[in-house]
């Protein structure tokens, strides 16, 4: 009985500023999929062409989804799993299961890519780096092989149950208020250090100069973009939403959605400015462009095993930030099923942060075990991000307009701000996204059945 609160004991927990809900919601979107995704999927794709169209879908597409998220979240001030049947009624509450599976699926083996981050890490701060790509290739293996990847996930689980056991104030506020800023001096400084690389020019041009429009068509790179847009922005389950139901009825939500999306896409541009050039100064250009989930875990610390100490310093910077980054992205895909339990069952935090650590822990250790397993699970974890997309923006745009017009209102929005963010929930977002989804949904088919 220990664990069970009265509903009056449990009085809603809110950021403590406004800065701290945007630095929040930053650390939740810059992560992972910044560092390494934006990386991988842009050389899939064709370099510029993927990174128009990801510019594209943010604008178009995942600016006033996440005004809808917030706004949902702000009103209901419930967690996701609550905030669709709060909303529209208990027709919408696959809706909330959609918003407490995609989040588990992906903390699952985010937390399995982060204990290999962290044991690039230590191996450069402790050991020393890669010589070559297939001194790197064995590294990797044995960094993914049984009981070293279990270890790393469970430390990084770990880890984040404590963090969010302290709550939204002492707990993500205050680690996303260190963390925030330490990331963007590294981040910086790595791309400045990149700039001076031999061939860094070549970098860049594969990077963001090579345009080929024929990639514009390809159902991969739009894939690609789509799935990189919503995962780097942490939308389309319920993240945002949870994050706004902490926040008090004043903030100016289009603006905050504004910054946060600003900042994510210039740290996953950043996050290409550094890693091209290290990888074409190194000769490892080929290695990329048959990119998987784990190539930047084998070509980075290669490249920067040929240049001395200087590399080793780098690659501690890089994958010590990488894990800042990663952290910070975890808790808010743990919090939800988090605040769901407390909000549902009124089990205390502590508790519910341990319960979602070794549920998540469970259904990670297949992906801990098998790389193709991992891919596979992120795949389809994105194509959910794109179905939450859409049927958020259906739900606000659609079925509850009133709700959008009320919190545009309490945001103190200008009248054009309304207008536009109406009429693009109503007639514009939804059928991109559905465009988006139905693309998606056919490559990775494709890619299954050849
Ligand atoms: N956005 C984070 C990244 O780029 C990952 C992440 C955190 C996420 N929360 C999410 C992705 C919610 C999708 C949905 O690494």
């Amino acid at each position: 009985m220990v664990f069970i609160l009265t509903e009056k004991s449990i009085k809603r927990e809110q950021w403590g500023s406004k800065l701290g809900f945007v630095l929040a919601a930053v650390g939740s979107a810059v992560g992972l999929g910044n560092l390494w995704g934006f990386a991988y999927r842009s050389s899939q794709g064709g370099g510029a062409a993927f990174v128009l169209l990801y510019i594209l879908v943010v604008l178009v597409v995942c600016l006033p989804i996440f005004v809808a998220e917030f706004a949902l979240g702000r009103n209901t001030s419930t967690s996701a799993f609550l905030a669709p049947i709060k909303a529209a009624g208990p027709r919408w509450a696959p809706l909330g299961w959609l918003f407490l599976i995609a989040p588990l699926a992906i903390a699952s083996y985010y937390a399995v890519i982060m204990g290999w981050t962290a044991d690039i890490f230590i191996q450069s701060l402790f050991v020393g780096l890669p010589l070559n790509p297939e001194e790197s290739s064995s590294l990797f293996d044995s960094i993914h092989s049984g009981k070293r990847d279990l270890i790393g996930q469970i430390f990084s689980l770990g880890l984040g149950a404590y963090i969010i056991s302290g709550g939204i104030k002492k707990g993500i506020e205050k680690l996303n208020k260190i963390c925030i800023p330490i990331l963007f001096i590294i981040l910086i400084s790595l791309a400045i250090w990149a700039a001076f690389l031999t061939n860094s020019g070549v970098g860049y041009r594969n990077f963001l100069l090579n345009f080929d429009i024929n990639q514009l068509a390809n159902p991969t790179t739009i894939r690609n973009a789509f799935s990189q847009a919503f995962f780097s922005l942490s939308l389309g389950i319920g993240i945002m939403i949870t994050y706004a139901s902490y926040l008090n009825k004043k903030s100016d939500l289009p603006k905050q959605a504004i910054q946060i999306a600003s900042l994510d896409t210039i740290v996953g541009l950043m996050a290409g400015l550094i890693t091209f050039p290290i990888i074409f100064s190194f000769g490892l250009g080929e290695t990329i462009s048959k990119s998987t989930i784990a190539t930047l875990f084998i070509t980075i610390p290669s490249g920067l095993g040929q240049y001395g100490s200087i590399g080793r310093l780098v690659a501690i910077l890089f994958f010590g930030l990488a894990y800042i980054a990663a952290i910070t992205s975890l808790i808010s895909l743990l919090e939800i099923p988090v605040a769901t339990l407390i909000d549902k069952f009124k089990i205390k935090r502590n508790l519910a942060s341990i319960l979602t650590v070794g549920f998540t822990f469970i259904i990670g250790i297949p992906s801990a075990l098998s790389t193709n397993i991992l891919g596979n699970i992120d795949a389809i974890a994105n194509v959910l991000l794109i179905l939450g997309g859409f049927l958020v923006s259906f739900l606000v745009g659609w079925v509850i307009p009133k709700t959008l017009d009320i919190e545009l209102k309490n945001s103190g929005s200008s009248s054009l701000t309304k207008a536009y963010l109406k009429f693009m929930l109503k007639y514009v977002t939804p059928i991109i996204v559905a465009w988006g989804l139905i693309i998606s949904v056919y490559d990775l088919l494709k890619g299954w059945l050849s």
